[in-house]
């Protein structure tokens, strides 16, 4: 990559989109740190790309200047310092009709004007599928852009983690230990909704974990005959209490997601799946139920050791890959390694939960109902 000349980089935008996820601003950070050494500036697009698509919105205007006095001490800060939203996907961009309709409208090219605009060189794009989506479509544009995995969900193929995650699932973890004391006082079914929309992951690993009796993922359609049958000899073997944990992306066999609101230019809402199951068994079994849905706290909070390293790992490389003329990539980790891979390829298709890897068989094994 050329250090001075017209295609020289002399300043890069960061965008964060989709909902957060522990570890965005160590990202953010170690992405301004790698290019402030390279002497490149640095800049924050507001709330995914709406800084650059909606400047007029903001008081101070749509991008924020990312020195590394401005990112010092944000490592270990949940959210992001640029903000994010799940709405306004400029592939899919929400205009409302003189009729008062709103119909989605591909503002891509207004985008890559605006970067432009903006004298962005080049862009470092953290989120997950849809962010990851938007940022192949960009590449293929022309613009200079590197992806960051970002997902609390794990539901990225092509890299072996995405950063939140981890943390994700230990705090889902520590709820499930903790609603065993109050589950065993009152010899209840406790029903924990966690999230994930269209795959398991973290239902999964922390039910298996957190010791669940029942995990329902999207992956596995339920019957709830056998949860039911699963809680019946769990009590009959004289233990008074039960966990289930369930996905909020679990369902019946034989019916759709529980989708509760879905706006143009943004991902359907998914929500009440828990409360489902936890009426279901109460009306089953007799016995006392309660439900809790887990939801945003999972977002929330400082990153886990494990996500803050891969975040500032996956920054660093993400300054790397521009520096060497690398575009239309994702970092991915691949340990012990941190490899680029295609933007296109990893986002493909959705990473779920397989039926046959180990998590599946250790749970079954642990005598843990699937829902099956
Ligand atoms: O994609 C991550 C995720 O955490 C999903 O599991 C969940 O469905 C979604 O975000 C909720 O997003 P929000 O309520 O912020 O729109």
């Amino acid at each position: 990559m050329p250090k001075t000349g017209r295609n020289a980089i002399r300043r890069i935008g960061i965008s964060t989109g989709g909902g957060d996820a522990p570890g965005l601003n160590a990202v953010i950070r170690a992405v301004t740190l790698a290019a402030n050494n390279r002497g490149w500036e640095a800049v924050g697009i507001r709330d995914g790309y709406n800084g650059v698509m909606l400047p007029d919105q903001y008081r101070d205007g749509g991008l924020i200047a990312l020195t590394p006095e401005r990112v010092r001490g944000i490592t270990h800060l949940g959210g992001t310092i640029i903000g994010t939203t799940n709405q306004g996907n400029p592939l899919h961009f929400p205009v409302k009709k003189p009729n008062g309709k709103v119909v989605e409208v591909d503002r891509t090219d207004d985008l890559v004007r605006g970067l432009a605009a903006n004298a962005i060189d080049a862009v470092v794009a953290i989120g997950g599928d849809g962010s990851l989506t938007i940022a192949n479509a960009l590449a293929k544009k022309g613009v200079r852009i590197v992806g960051v995995p970002k997902t609390i969900d794990n539901d990225l193929s092509k890299t072996v983690a995405t950063f939140g995650f981890d943390t994700a699932v230990s705090f889902a973890t520590e709820c499930i230990d903790r609603l065993h004391t109050t589950a065993a006082s009152h010899r209840r079914v406790m029903v924990v909704e966690v999230m994930g929309r269209y795959a398991g992951w973290i239902a999964l690993n922390s039910g298996i974990s957190g010791t669940a009796d029942v995990i329902l993922i999207p992956e596995i359609p339920y019957d709830l005959t056998s949860v039911e049958e699963k809680i019946a000899s769990r009590f009959s073997e004289g233990h008074n209490f039960a966990i289930v944990v369930v996905a909020e992306g679990a369902r019946p066999k034989g019916a759709g997601y529980s989708v509760i609101e879905k706006k143009a230019g943004a991902a359907a809402r998914l929500g009440g799946a828990g409360e489902r199951v936890a009426q279901e068994i109460g009306r089953r079994t007799g016995r006392d139920t309660r439900h809790v849905v887990l939801g945003h706290l999972l977002r929330g909070g400082s990153p886990t050791t494990f996500d803050r390293l891969i975040s500032l790992r996956f920054g660093a490389a993400a300054v790397r890959a521009l520096a060497t003329g690398r575009t239309g990539v994702m970092v991915a980790l691949d340990p012990p390694k941190v490899r680029y891979v295609p933007l296109a390829e990893a986002t493909a298709r959705m990473k779920c939960v397989p039926l046959d890897c180990d998590s599946i068989l250790t749970a079954r094994e642990l005598g843990i109902c699937l829902g099956d």
